[in-house]
């Protein structure tokens, strides 16, 4: 895996040497579009165009498979990604309420990055711990019976680390 860049400058030659790896073989549009998000944290329309060209496919074809799963991005992400609990357990312990926090909060609407592209916030499914509802994760980190006392103090430790 790649190192992800932080100044997201786009190098063609860096999707080159990626597209390089795969040369002559099968079914390399998926892994080389999750190749390049590892690069860059998100595909870059460049990106889209050079991998279209090399396979000699037509970009439609690519954002097909770039829309259809949810794990890529094509905008640039924030530093850290908040993902807000909406399965059922949390939606009825207050998963909505905790979205809409964060969202005031940052000033993003679900999908978005905060301008200074320190936070990207999420929605997803059950997460799989339905037993400390509501339940937020960012980047690895699990948060449960999440209030929104609890988002100010989460929100507030982040921004201190990143003043350090
Ligand atoms: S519904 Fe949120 S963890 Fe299961």
């Amino acid at each position: 895996m790649n190192e992800r860049k932080e100044n997201k400058t786009i190098e063609l030659w860096e999707i080159d040497g990626l597209i390089e790896r795969y040369r002559g073989k099968e079914g390399v549009l998926i892994p080389l579009l999750q190749d390049v998000q590892d690069m860059y944290g998100y595909v870059p329309e460049e990106a889209v165009k050079k991998i279209s060209k090399e396979l000699s496919i037509y970009p439609v074809k690519a954002y097909e498979v770039l829309t259809f799963y949810s794990q890529f991005h094509l905008r640039p992400r924030g530093r850290h990604t908040i993902k807000v609990c909406q399965g059922t357990a949390c939606h009825v312990m207050g998963g909505r309420e905790i979205l809409n926090y964060f969202s005031e909060k940052l000033g993003v609407n679900t999908g978005g990055t905060t301008s200074d592209g320190m936070f990207s916030l999420e929605r997803v499914a059950c997460l799989g711990c339905c037993g400390i509802a509501p339940v937020v994760v960012i980047d690895d980190k699990f948060y449960g019976r999440v209030t929104v006392k609890k988002i100010d103090k989460i929100l507030h430790k982040y921004r201190e680390e990143a003043d350090r």
